[in-house]
């Protein structure tokens, strides 16, 4: 497999073409940005840290049927992924009440939900990526209703495979954001894409309730690359 070009640069990672045009190079950069970019830094070796428990974690999710992008972690900051037409949407699934949703709905940070919450928000860095409903999904063509059907339900199995896991090692699941996407290979099918790492969830310790993910560079708490590597030890990764 040959490195290409670069085909996009996001705020957190690159992709580059190989010389197979159904798989890409994911790499994964230390840049951190919060509240659409407003806030930007950078957190030291993040990107070896999500690399690595992103590969870990889509390893596991397709070790038990989830169908997901991954292919292999090549390097330290790179991973090798199959090529998705990805779908504009961020799937949020919520365990506990915190962030976005103890704001709009009034509610207290951390209280647990009776069932776990999928939400939808349309990506559209513009418009501040609003939250959508299932109808606006549909009607302004984002993805078909059999699609939705298969996120939806791929979000709570993913949900129930990596609350148990992050509970044995001693880390509160509660929430985290999901993106999914068509493979330019199959576009019938759908996959889990994009990564699963502490940029893009909330991880609490069970224990002290400590913030181990990137809440810590949101809201100025320090000790962010310090957080993210705990994770990581805690995964057995490091
Ligand atoms: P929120 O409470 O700000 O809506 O975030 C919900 C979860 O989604 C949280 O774990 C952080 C993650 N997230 C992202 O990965 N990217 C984003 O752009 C946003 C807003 C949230
Ligand atoms: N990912 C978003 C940004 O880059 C928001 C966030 O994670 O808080 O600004």
């Amino acid at each position: 497999m040959e490195k290409r070009e670069k085909m996009y640069e996001g705020k957190a990672k690159v992709l580059f073409a190989t010389d197979d045009e159904h798989q890409v190079i994911q790499y994964f950069k230390d840049d951190a940005t919060a509240f659409n970019g407003v806030k930007r830094g950078s957190i030291e070796d993040k990107g070896v840290v999500n690399n690595l428990v992103s590969s870990r974690l889509m390893e596991i999710l397709g070790l038990v049927g989830i169908p997901t992008h991954f292919i292999s972690r090549l390097n330290e900051r790179e991973q090798l992924v199959r090529r998705v037409d990805i779908v504009p949407l961020e799937v949020v699934v919520r365990n506990v009440v915190a962030g976005s949703m103890a704001k709009r709905l009034g509610r207290e940070e951390g209280e647990p939900l009776v069932r776990p919450v999928v939400e939808l928000y349309y990506k559209a860095d513009k418009l501040d990526d609003p939250l959508v409903t299932l109808d606006h999904v549909e009607v302004f063509g984002w993805a078909d209703d059999h699609e939705m059907s298969t996120i939806i339900e791929l979000a709570h199995r993913i949900n129930d495979i990596l609350l148990g896991f992050f509970a044995n090692i001693g880390i509160r699941l509660v929430d985290y954001k999901l993106e999914f996407g068509r493979l330019i290979q199959s576009p019938h099918t759908l996959v889990l894409a994009d990564e699963i790492s502490p940029d893009s969830c909330r991880l609490w310790d069970m224990k002290t309730g400590e913030k181990l993910d990137k809440d810590r560079f949101r809201r100025d708490l320090g000790g962010v690359a310090e957080a993210y590597r705990e994770v990581a030890r805690r995964m057995g990764l490091s």
